[in-house]
């Protein structure tokens, strides 16, 4: 079969997954950022023979089967629907919809085209959430009834270069991140796991802002946000966005009637399986802690060399599948999972500012429900005239101190 022509547009995290669809046999043909730095940074990375682009409406002439949407978190949406229109199958980072009506917006575009549109969520693809997903689907743990998923990343405030990478511009969409929004690595590897679908959110976010004289332009103090939801299937998930508490570092637990699996924290590949006395499979141990393997269609010295201990590769494999076959990405990489899992970001941080209060998780195969949604625009993140239409944070009028803009700011000259 020819090789894909795979294009990337945002030359971050994109150019780092350009990587794993090398190893899976594809051919990058193009790169496109419009900070002329970055790109020029991106190009050395992604190799020779890349055309490189400035220009979104020129990129998308480039000939190409597939596209690694990796641009500002909060924009994908427009440009995903642009390529899907094109008939470019979509390889989306997270999350797929900054708004409730883009949700309305891109599942409405997906099911015009013949293109796939995957979520690239990339979690689930690690080798312990690999086990947790086999440990569940072979029904070890009886009926799932309760998961656990946290995506932990405490950052030192003082870390310059940390800041000056990732935070580069005042109105950086990282120095409005709401907690609830990245959410998609501790709950998309809950969905995969288990299955189950949330239907219902409610969240309460913890605030200690960084230090008085730390650089920052960071509009939000919280350092977490915990998020339940109420699933179809009648469990209950328990999950932060992007929290920043404790120490670093993703842990993932799911329980059942029967038992229970986690990963250990601080220990991230080693699986912790138990079951009650009582309901031990014969010939198991009822504690039974290990390193798992790797599946035997995976070869590990490939995965080792790729990101997020090899879940790129991983999830990407899935992705370049599902274009070579024709067939839309399975259970939670499909738009529909994919929208609901954005919109559990976006309504736990309405709940958060709401006191906690449950909010739906609309079903956008329901056109009552795409009617309801479809002009709901609310977003947290500033527009180019610097407005915000709700606060970032759960005390609303949080902002940097004048210390720390001037430490900032200095920081980025
Ligand atoms: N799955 C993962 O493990 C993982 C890791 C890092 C980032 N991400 C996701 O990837 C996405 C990008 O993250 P990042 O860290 O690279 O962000 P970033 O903001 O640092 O980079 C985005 C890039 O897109 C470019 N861009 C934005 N709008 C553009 C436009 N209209 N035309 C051309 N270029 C444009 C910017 O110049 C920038 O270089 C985000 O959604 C993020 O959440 C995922």
């Amino acid at each position: 079969m020819k090789k894909l022509k795979v294009g990337i547009f945002g030359a971050g995290r994109g150019v780092d997954v350009s990587r794993d669809f090398r190893m899976l046999d594809c051919e990058i043909v193009a790169l496109c950022d419009n900070i002329p730095e970055r790109l020029q940074y991106g190009a050395k990375r992604v190799g020779e023979g890349v055309a490189l682009y400035d220009d979104f409406d020129k990129f998308i002439e480039h000939p190409m089967d597939a596209c690694v949407v990796a641009n500002y978190f909060h924009e994908h949406t427009p440009f995903a629907i642009r390529l899907l229109e094109r008939g470019i199958s979509v390889y989306c980072e997270c999350i797929v919809n900054g708004t409730m009506a883009e949700g309305v917006d891109l599942i409405r575009a997906a099911e015009r085209s013949d293109a796939i549109f995957m979520l690239a969520e990339n979690y689930p693809g690690m080798c312990v959430n690999q086990e947790m997903h086999r440990i569940c689907q072979e029904g070890k743990l009886g009926q799932l009834l309760y998961a656990e998923g946290e995506y932990n990343h405490p950052a030192d405030a003082y870390d310059t270069a940390f800041v000056k990478t990732y935070n580069y511009d005042p109105q950086h969409w990282r120095n409005y991140l709401p907690r609830t929004y990245y959410v998609t690595h501790s709950l998309g590897p809950l969905m995969y796991s288990t299955g189950a679908l949330p239907k219902r959110v409610c969240a309460m976010a913890a605030f200690a802002p960084r230090p008085e004289n730390a650089p920052s332009a960071s509009f939000v103090g919280d350092r977490a946000a915990v998020m339940m939801t109420q699933n179809d299937d009648g469990s209950i998930f328990r999950f932060t966005g992007c929290a920043a508490f404790g120490a670093h570092g993703n842990a993932y637990r799911i329980c059942g009637t029967k038992g229970q699996v986690e990963n250990l924290r601080g220990m991230f590949d080693k699986i912790m399986l138990r079951y009650n006395e009582w309901e031990t499979p014969e010939g198991e141990e009822s504690v039974q802690c290990y390193t798992p393997a790797w599946a035997e269609d995976i070869n590990p010295e490939v995965v080792k060399t790729s990101g997020h201990a090899g879940g790129d590769y991983v999830i990407a494999r899935i992705f370049v599948n599902c274009v070579k076959e024709g067939k839309q990405p399975p259970f939670p990489f499909d738009v529909h999972s994919a929208v609901a899992m954005s919109s559990v970001a976006i309504l736990a941080h309405r709940s958060m500012l709401d006191g906690g209060a449950p909010y739906d998780i609309p079903d956008f195969h329901n056109e009552e429900e795409r009617a309801k949604w479809e002009n709901d625009t609310i977003s947290p993140f500033p527009k180019a005239d610097g407005s915000v239409d709700i606060p970032c944070c759960s005390h609303p009028d949080y902002k940097p101190t004048e210390a720390q803009l001037q430490a900032y700011l200095e920081l980025l000259k």
